[in-house]
């Protein structure tokens, strides 16, 4: 075979390094337990949801550093359990970056589950930018050693604040 290009997406140009640019975050697995049509909401928390309360935010940018506006980001994850609701939209939910690219999500950290570390998944695309799918991550977490899909890059930065979690990450599209 001397094709090896041909099958490749058109958005593949996109990985070619600019000056003085970002680095791209890297793609990573959707997994099994992708839902579409997703209700738009900021918030996946639900009265009476077991779990430790989460904030996460941070901003989704094109690699030379200006904000990626308008962009949808529709996230998933397990519960407290480690158990994904694949009949309904529990702790699913989508949103789009504001004016200056910042997103929000309101949610519980996710439990663990057998052959995974901690993990929240992600797909985005703005107007104009690839379609990135991604999982973000928790530091100090044990399962990161050896979890085979893990990458450092996608590591959020967590604080605890009183009962619950605050965690930053930003993309780069
Ligand atoms: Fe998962």
């Amino acid at each position: 075979m001397t094709t090896q290009t041909t099958d490749k997406p058109a958005t593949m140009l996109l990985l070619t390094p600019q000056c003085a640019g970002l680095d791209d975050t890297i793609g990573q697995t959707e997994g099994p337990f992708y839902t579409p049509n997703t209700p738009e909401r900021t918030n996946l928390r639900e009265d009476g949801m077991a779990g430790t309360p989460l904030l996460v935010t941070g901003r989704v940018l094109n690699n030379d550093g200006s904000p990626v506006i308008g962009a949808i980001l529709d996230f998933w994850h397990a519960d407290n359990d480690g158990v994904y609701d694949n009949v309904g939209y529990r702790l699913r939910g989508h949103q789009f970056t504001d004016a200056e690219g910042n997103y929000r999500l309101e949610t519980i950290v996710p439990g663990l589950y057998p052959d995974r570390t901690r993990h929240i998944h992600v797909i985005m695309q703005g107007q104009n930018t690839r379609c990135l799918t991604t999982q973000m991550y928790w530091p100090s977490e044990p399962r990161n050693l050896w979890d085979e899909i893990f990458h450092p890059s996608l590591l959020m930065q967590v604080t605890e604040n009183g009962d619950g979690q605050v965690a930053g990450f930003d993309f780069v599209l």
